[in-house]
C-alpha cells in the first residue's frame, strides 16, 4: 500500500502543485475527513487531500453542505493534519466564512491554517469572489478555486446539476477560471461541466485544473473517499465516480460474523482474554478454598 509514497517520497507543496501542470504529472486527488482515513490515503501517495465540505453530506448526515460551521471544519481539519504526512492538505472554507467580506474570509483561513493546520484554502465561486481570493492570497494564504457545480450555492442552482451546458455558460466558466488565475489560485477544481468545456478552460489557465466530473481533459482528478471506496449513503450515484471497493458491504459481513459469534458464545477465545498471573491465581484459589471451608463449618454448627 505503501508503494506509491515510497515512489515519490518528497512532500508535495503548492509551488510542486503550480508546476506539475507544466510538468504534464496528473495529480491524484481524494477527501478525507478523520485520522485514520486521512493515514491511508496519505500512506497510498495520494498527492492532494482536501477536507471537503463535503464531510456534512458524507460523514455528519446533513442533506447539504450548507449547514456545515467553521468549528466542524476546524474539528475534522486538525484530526486530517495529525494523519497527513506527504500529501498537500487543503481545507474547504465552509458556507458563509467568506460571503461576508474578506477581512471575514481572512479570519476563518487564518483559522483553518494555524488551528486546522491546512496548507491551503478552497473557496467555491469564479470571478465574483476574484477579490477575496486575492486578499487571502497576500496574507500568505494559498488557495484553491472551485468552479461549475458548486454545492454551496444548491439554493440558488435548484439542485446537484450539470453546470455550464449552453454557450454562454461555458464562456463565463472560461471567465471564471481566468479571474481566479489572475486573483493567484494555485489550482481550480472543476465540479460536474461538460468535458470539452472543462478541456477549454484547462487550455485557458496556467495553473492545473482538477476534475470531478469533468472529464478526462482537467489536468488531475479529485474523487470523494467514501465513494471510490463504497461508503457513501447518498440516494444516487452520480455517473462519474467509479467504485473501486465495497466497504459498506464488508463492513456489514465483518459486523453480522461478529455478532453470531457473540450471540453463541464463541467470541471471546481464551486467546482473546487475559490470564491471572500464576502466583496470583494461586493466592486467590488458596482464600476460596479457605473461605469455603469456614462457610462449611458454620453451617455444620447452625444444623447441631
Ligand atoms: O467538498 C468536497 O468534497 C469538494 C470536492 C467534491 C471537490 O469540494
Amino acid at each position: 500500500m505503501a508503494y506509491l509514497k515510497q515512489q515519490r517520497p518528497e512532500k508535495v507543496t503548492v509551488p510542486a502543485v503550480r508546476a506539475s501542470k507544466e510538468r504534464g504529472e496528473r495529480l491524484v486527488c481524494l477527501t478525507a475527513y478523520d485520522y485514520p482515513t486521512a493515514r491511508v490515503v496519505d500512506e497510498a501517495g495520494t498527492d492532494i487531500i482536501l477536507v471537503g465540505d463535503s464531510l456534512g453530506n458524507v460523514v455528519l448526515g446533513y442533506d447539504t453542505t450548507v449547514p456545515v460551521t467553521l468549528e466542524e471544519m476546524l474539528r475534522h481539519t486538525r484530526a486530517v493534519r495529525r494523519g497527513t504526512e506527504r500529501a498537500l492538505l487543503v481545507a474547504d472554507m465552509p458556507y458563509g466564512t467568506y460571503h461576508t467580506g474578506a477581512d471575514d474570509a481572512v479570519r476563518a483561513a487564518l483559522r483553518l491554517v494555524k488551528e486546522g493546520g491546512a496548507e491551503a484554502v478552497k473557496l467555491e465561486g469564479g470571478a465574483s469572489r476574484a477579490e477575496i481570493v486575492e486578499r487571502l492570497v497576500r496574507e500568505e494564504i494559498p488557495v484553491m478555486g472551485h468552479i461549475g457545480l458548486t454545492p454551496q450555492s444548491v439554493n440558488k442552482l435548484g439542485g446537484f446539476r450539470l453546470q455550464g451546458k449552453t454557450a454562454e455558460a461555458a464562456r463565463a466558466l472560461v471567465e471564471d477560471a481566468r479571474a481566479l488565475e489572475a486573483a493567484g489560485a494555485f489550482a481550480i477544481v472543476l465540479e460536474v461541466i461538460p468535458r470539452e468545456i472543462a478541456k477549454v478552460v484547462t487550455e485557458s489557465v496556467s495553473v492545473p485544473t482538477i476534475g470531478i466530473g469533468a472529464g478526462e481533459f482537467c489536468d488531475s482528478q479529485i474523487l470523494v473517499l467514501h465513494d471510490l471506496i463504497g461508503l457513501s449513503f447518498s440516494r444516487t450515484r452520480p455517473r462519474f465516480v467509479r467504485q473501486y471497493a465495497d466497504l459498506r458491504a464488508q463492513m456489514t459481513e465483518a459486523i453480522t460474523k461478529f455478532a453470531e459469534d457473540v450471540r453463541g458464545g464463541a467470541y471471546p477465545a481464551e486467546n482473546e482474554s487475559y490470564p491471572l498471573p500464576a502466583e496470583a491465581r494461586a493466592e486467590l484459589e488458596a482464600e476460596i478454598k479457605a473461605a469455603g471451608a469456614r462457610h462449611s463449618a458454620l453451617s455444620d454448627q447452625s444444623k447441631c
